[in-house]
């Protein structure tokens, strides 16, 4: 029996308004059905926030954030704050994706900084963790996952989601076995549930609805990280209707 499993679409900067509010009136409908097994996080580009917070007020779908800035509030031109991002009811916002690490540079330092202060203000972070095929290759996976959460979690830390995407799996239609996400889920829990009172672990990097399942049924696997497919209406339905009435 799948239960409770977390299932976050990440949006990336696609959609626009239109397309917002026929692919959440699709989710509000189906969450409607039946829905206990599920906890269905969407997470759009900030410009798209507002519109989703409206649409999805009296369901049980629940907003996220991609990324927020590791201040509060001040000279940071194009940021944004975390302060609005819990007033337009985010309750999760990933942090780390590599597409951040990758384009805007991001770096362990400052992801540690960015699950910090989500922590303080009481909403979950989902730290992104995952090794180049390079790495895989030449069998260093292990110590480079274990480097960048030890890098990226600080002392204090109630709650965590860490979303195992190797970067070779985003998008690319490959992923690795279901041993190989054991592996990487084993490393996590013995590093982080000894000093994390809520440790959740996800996997993403090319979920599709023909895939979702196997992994999902995985019992150590609390969820996914979806992104090309979370923005398919028909691929997204499939997925959480596989687990919802299972
Ligand atoms: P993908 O992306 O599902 O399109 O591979 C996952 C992600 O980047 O979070």
């Amino acid at each position: 029996m799948l239960k409770n499993k977390l299932i976050v679409s990440n949006w990336k900067m696609n959609l626009d308004f239109i397309d917002t509010k026929s692919l959440l009136s699709k989710l509000i409908k189906i969450s409607k059905k039946k829905n206990q097994n599920v906890i269905n996080v969407v997470c759009p580009q900030n410009l798209l926030i507002p519109i989703a917070n409206k649409l999805l007020k009296s369901s049980n779908i629940i907003l996220g954030a991609q990324d927020c800035h590791e201040k509060e509030s001040g000279a940071y031109t194009g940021n944004s704050s975390i302060v609005l991002l819990k007033k337009l009811n985010c309750k999760y916002i990933i942090i780390g994706h590599s597409e951040r690490r990758l384009y805007n540079k991001e770096e362990n330092k400052l992801i540690k900084k960015k699950v910090e202060i989500v922590n303080r203000h009481k909403l979950t972070p989902i730290l992104c963790v995952g090794e180049e095929l390079e790495i895989r290759k030449k069998s260093d996976h292990k110590n480079f996952i274990i480097d960048q959460l030890k890098k990226c979690i600080p002392k204090e830390c109630e709650k965590i989601v860490v979303a195992y995407e190797p970067i070779w799996a985003i998008g690319s239609g490959l992923t690795p076995s279901i041993n190989d996400i054991r592996e990487i889920h084993e490393i996590t829990v013995n590093l982080l549930l000894k000093k994390i009172k809520s440790v959740k672990f996800l996997y993403g990097g090319s979920v599709n609805s023909k895939n979702s399942k196997n992994i999902i049924s995985e019992s150590q696997i609390d969820g996914l990280l979806i992104g090309g497919a979370s923005i398919k209406s028909e691929e997204i339905t499939k997925i959480l209707c596989q687990i919802n009435f299972d």
